[in-house]
């Protein structure tokens, strides 16, 4: 067993949507963690997300006060890069972006110890170009939680074409300690779950720009019928229509615009509209009463 000692500190970049839940998940497994955004008060803020999420669960009496506090009193909000300087894992899970993910891995190159492993959430970007111009790219792997990460047990750890074998088995055995059931995978587009639910998501946009049925009708329909426990707009809705547009921008690229993985317009223009999905309070639906409505 490789697993990080919970002493070690664990450095989350990224207090978004999954930044959050990470921060939490590590915290819960009892490391130290360190939360950074490049937005002004947004790793705060989602550390008061994370305590009122816990609250939830302490009052339907799934967790104790006791643990809910301790979840919340491990994670700190770090003022700049700087830092992170003492963290043994870093997690990036900031844009869906290559030159801005390696803008930030050469940073912390720079800023972490010799022996830190470099983490990305990325969901489709390939971690060998991640790690591409570092000095020790061997140390950058992918950790691929699914949302909400405190919630979904598989982890992907992706390695790249230079990831250090011993860099894989360690963050596996680390996912596995934390609760997660993990799988390793190669860097390739999409990986393997995203990779495999284009189609769900591409072909419900596609019956819908033909007005074949609306998003609640494909949803009720994939749920009930399909059996899935999410319909695919209440799941683009909860992912974020911009994080899975670039996605499937990201996948579409990667195969040589192969038509199979084509992004749709439809989508485009919710993101063009900041329908971003629940995070935004429109996206397929309607969030701004808290439950989800349908669109007029
Ligand atoms: P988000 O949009 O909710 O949060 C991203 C956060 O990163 C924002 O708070 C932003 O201020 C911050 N940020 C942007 N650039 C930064 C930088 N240079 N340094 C520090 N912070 C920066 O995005 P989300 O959904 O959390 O996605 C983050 C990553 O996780 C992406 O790579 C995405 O593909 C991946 N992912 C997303 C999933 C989802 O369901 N939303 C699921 C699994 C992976």
């Amino acid at each position: 067993m490789t697993a990080l000692d919970t002493s070690k500190t664990v450095a989350v970049i990224g207090a978004g949507t999954m930044g959050a839940g990470i921060a939490q998940v590590a915290a819960a497994a009892g490391h130290p963690v360190l939360l950074f955004d490049v937005a002004d008060g947004a790793a705060r803020a989602a550390i008061v997300t994370i305590g009122k999420g816990l609250d939830r669960l302490v009052t339907r009496e799934k967790i104790s006060r006791e643990t809910a506090d301790a979840i919340v009193g491990h994670i700190v909000p770090a003022n700049g890069l700087e830092a992170l300087t003492g963290a043994s894992l870093v997690i990036e899970a900031i844009v869906e972006n290559l030159d801005i993910k390696q803008a930030l891995f050469a940073q912390l190159e720079d800023i972490v110890a010799a022996g830190a492993i470099l983490a990305t959430n990325t969901s489709s970007i390939s971690v060998t170009s991640i790690a591409r111009g570092l000095r020790a790219p061997g140390r950058v792997a992918g950790l691929h939680f699914f949302n909400p990460a405190p919630v979904m047990k598989l982890v992907e750890i992706v390695s790249g074409r230079v990831t250090d074998p011993a860099i894989a088995e360690t963050l596996f055995d680390t996912a596995t300690a934390w609760g997660k059931i993990a799988v390793h995978t190669r860097s390739t587009p999409g990986f393997i779950v995203n990779r495999v639910a284009r189609p769900f998501y591409a072909e419900a946009l596609r019956l819908c720009e033909e007005q074949v049925a609306d998003p609640a009708t494909l949803d009720a329909l994939m749920k009930g019928g399909g059996g899935f426990p999410m319909g695919p707009f209440e799941l683009m809705d909860l992912i974020g229509n911009d994080v899975n547009y670039a996605v499937s921008l990201s996948v579409f690229n990667a195969y040589y615009q192969d038509p199979r993985f084509r992004p749709s317009l439809l989508q485009l223009e919710l993101v063009n509209a900041g329908h971003l999905g629940r995070k935004s309070g429109r996206g397929y639906y309607d969030y701004t009463e808290g439950a989800k409505r349908p669109l007029p």
